[in-house]
């Protein structure tokens, strides 16, 4: 049984992901701190690495409170045809995302389980996640990956920020204590180079475009242009 089940909403538990209903009313005060002060700077690399046009339809996945998930409809200019969707498996998450984006029109939030996305083939131009994949262990990485490339549109791109192999002291220092803090065996995956095995085995063709804190990497996944 997931240690944390009695806490989880009927949605989470839908997965074996480590879903955070729990910390949902603490999240945005926690996540400067667990990002070392860089959350907004990873949400700035996100947005410009996407380029957007302004009138796309973007996925948000495992989108926590819903943070990124504004920024990235403020980025979204033309408010009438945009959509930013915020997907998250933890209800309560979705609650607070849902009370924060309250009265921006181009934006919306499902709960849901990112390994079964409820929406069709071919129905969005990027998809973007942040420290989600060190929540869900290898079998499930690859099944997201397979789901995300399904949703996107050909050619579409999602990126993704995540907890990689460590490649500085510090890096492993914060890598290693996040493991050991929070007891979450998916966390000690990346670290040993699982999320780049799934991106391997996975539908996408990939890179990684930048490393920072010696820990976390921006990464590029590309949908093919062809079917
Ligand atoms: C560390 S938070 C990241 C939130 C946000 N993206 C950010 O950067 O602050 C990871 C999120 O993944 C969600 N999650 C875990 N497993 C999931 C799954 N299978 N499907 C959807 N969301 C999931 C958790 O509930 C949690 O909100």
């Amino acid at each position: 049984m997931h240690k944390k089940q009695h806490l989880r909403s009927a949605v989470a538990r839908q997965t074996e992901g480590v879903t955070l209903d729990h910390a949902a009313k603490v999240y945005d005060t926690l996540a400067p701190l667990m990002t070392l002060g860089l959350e907004r700077r990873y949400h700035r690399i996100v947005i410009q690495r996407l380029a957007l046009r302004g009138d796309e339809r973007i996925l948000d996945i495992g989108c926590g409170t819903g943070t990124l998930t504004r920024d990235l409809a403020a980025a979204l200019t033309d408010k009438q045809t945009s959509l930013c969707t915020g997907l998250d498996a933890a209800e309560k998450m979705i609650e607070i995302a849902k009370r924060k984006a309250a009265g921006i029109p181009n934006i919306h939030f499902d709960a849901a389980i990112a390994e079964r996305l409820p929406y069709e083939d071919n129905s969005f131009d990027a998809a973007v996640s942040t420290f989600f994949f060190h929540h869900i262990h290898f079998a499930l990485k690859k099944k997201v990956l397979a789901e995300t490339a399904r949703v996107l549109k050909p050619g579409g791109r999602f990126i993704v920020v995540d907890v990689d192999t460590p490649s500085t002291w510090f890096g492993t220092l914060c890598a290693r204590s996040g493991h050991w803090l929070f007891q979450q065996n998916e966390i000690a995956e990346n670290i040993d180079g699982k999320l780049r095995e799934a991106f391997d085995a996975g539908p996408f063709h990939w890179k990684a475009v930048s490393h920072h804190s010696g820990y976390i990497t921006v990464f590029e996944l590309t949908k093919s242009a062809t079917p």
